[in-house]
């Protein structure tokens, strides 16, 4: 893998996404030996500021959220050099203008044309503004060089997502166009691919024959922060299972691709979400549980409820939760129960995924010595640990032959290399123009179909919120969905 000159062009440069996440992710690939010798990063931002003022609050957000900690002095000024900020105003045109100025300056000094690369960290609302702006000022007009990151949230509901893709569509090429979905950058979250087709192991079991259910947890314990403005016309829904939660359920449910590469995975993976069974509006009551936090304990700190947050509102219906049971009906899925379940200011911060196999077809040990016998049960923890269990039965040592769960475990922690951050991983196949973990546009429109009857159901309000506490797992009826058929929610901490 090599990296062409590149320039990087970051929409909201002075925002929080870009320094805790997007300048220390190019700083750890340029300290990784990535990032082409020919290298210039622009953040716009409307604050006016010179390039040193700008790279004095870049270093501040690495020494604070970078994996390597603060920068050691010789490779700062290194990088620094590459550092440049522009004062810019999205909505006029003069700075499309200046950008461009800029750009050819460079390359013109670079003696060739560089692979130019596009940000978008800001509001869905100024998307549309700024990607007309790039097309008629031609700051993208080479289908091989120029990409577009966006981050989500894409769209709002499925009508909204098919008219940004349209737009985008009738800009610019697909292969230009990378849907950011950071889970997918996570080092765990691509060891799904290699854990189930890398292995003849797992692959023969993985179907309804052998797996009972499956569930898809990622808690965290933090709030909304100051995220009150965007979050109150979010909701978890949104926030999380359309994007985060679903993709990781692909990883899980699809077919055996037939090569890596990134049409054959991403169609594989949209097949996952064409065939979970839409849920009919009457029923979401059955299938989909949401919440929303009161006040409460986390870690021995009193922290408020999601309606005395800044920016919500007092009466809000907005999920702050989200439990629900899909179903995937083709071959290898019928009548597996697959739950996903998120939600803010949970006990802890865990993302985990755990496929739970049936029990065994006859029990051949007498029950006295049997007592705890329980079925396999595959554990992918995402974050913040990160291992692969696998629970198996054995016999207890002694005389006598009594059973025992015990289990095998993958820790990364023997990985003789630090894992990159998802954001690292993403913004170097993004400029390697490496589509394969980013989100085709059929792929989010399908998220959002698979949606669309629960956010009707739930936007008609009336739930009884705040229903569950600040620092609990959330509201009792999400244990109630699971439990109806026997199952529950396994934690791993
Ligand atoms: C973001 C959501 O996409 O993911 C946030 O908008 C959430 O609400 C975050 O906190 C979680 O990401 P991570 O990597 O910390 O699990």
């Amino acid at each position: 893998k090599k990296t062409e000159p590149t320039i990087i062009i970051v929409f909201g440069g002075t925002g929080d996404l870009s320094k805790r996440k997007l300048i220390p992710a190019f700083y750890n690939l340029f300290l990784d030996g990535w990032m082409p010798d020919k290298l210039a990063i622009y953040g716009l931002g409307r604050s006016e500021m010179d390039n040193e003022s700008f790279q004095i609050k870049l270093f501040d957000g690495l020494s604070e959220f970078s994996r390597s900690g603060v920068p050691e002095p010789e490779s700062w000024e290194k990088f620094k050099k590459n550092l440049n900020y522009l004062p810019s105003n999205i909505n006029d045109q003069k700075s499309y203008k200046e950008l461009l100025n800029e750009i050819e300056e460079l390359e013109e000094e670079w003696g060739q044309r560089a692979n130019r690369l596009y940000y978008l960290s800001v509001a869905p609302k100024f998307i549309e503004t700024v990607c007309r702006n790039l097309k008629s000022f031609k700051l993208v007009d080479d289908q091989n060089k120029d990409r577009i990151i966006i981050e989500k949230p894409f769209g709002y509901d499925k009508d909204s997502a098919i008219s940004l893709n349209k737009m985008l569509q009738e800009l610019f090429d697909e292969d230009q166009i990378f849907r950011i979905d950071h889970y997918l950058g996570k080092e765990t979250v691509q060891n799904i691919l290699a854990f189930r087709f890398a292995n003849t192991l797992f692959e023969p079991l993985w179907n309804r024959n052998y797996i009972d259910y499956i569930q898809i947890t990622v808690a965290e314990d933090v709030g909304i922060g100051d995220r009150g403005g965007y979050y109150e016309g979010a909701g978890a829904l949104r926030d999380m299972i359309q994007n985060h939660l679903l993709q990781i359920l692909c990883m899980i449910a699809m077919e055996p691709p037939v090569t890596f590469e990134a049409e054959e995975i991403r169609n594989r993976k949209v097949d996952v979400l064409k065939a979970i069974r839409r849920i009919p509006i009457e029923e979401v009551h059955n299938y989909a549980v949401r919440g929303q936090y009161a006040s409460g304990w986390i870690k021995g700190k009193e922290v408020l409820g999601y309606r005395d947050e800044n920016d919500t509102n007092r009466h809000s219906q907005t999920e702050t939760f989200a439990a629900i049971k899909f179903y995937i009906d083709n071959w290898r899925w019928q009548d597996v129960p697959v739950y996903l379940r998120t939600g803010k200011r949970m006990q802890e911060k865990t993302s985990s995924i755990n496929i739970q196999f049936r029990p065994v077809p006859h029990m051949t040990f007498p029950t006295s010595h049997s007592d705890n016998l329980t079925p396999n049960r595959l554990t992918i923890n995402i974050q913040p640990h990160m291992d692969i269990k696998l629970r198996f039965m054995t016999k207890k040592t002694g005389l006598e032959m009594n059973l025992n769960s015990s289990e095998m475990i993958f820790n990364y922690d023997s990985c003789s290399t630090q894992s990159p951050e998802a954001y690292e991983t993403l913004l170097l196949d993004a400029m390697l123009g490496d589509t394969t973990l980013f989100m085709r546009s059929d792929q989010v429109e399908e998220a959002w179909d698979v949606l669309s009857t629960i956010q009707q159901a739930w936007e008609k309000g009336g739930e009884d919120f705040p229903n569950y506490v600040a620092g609990s797992w959330g509201p009792e009826k999400a244990e109630a969905l699971i439990a109806r058929q026997g199952h529950f929610w396994t934690m791993d901490i």
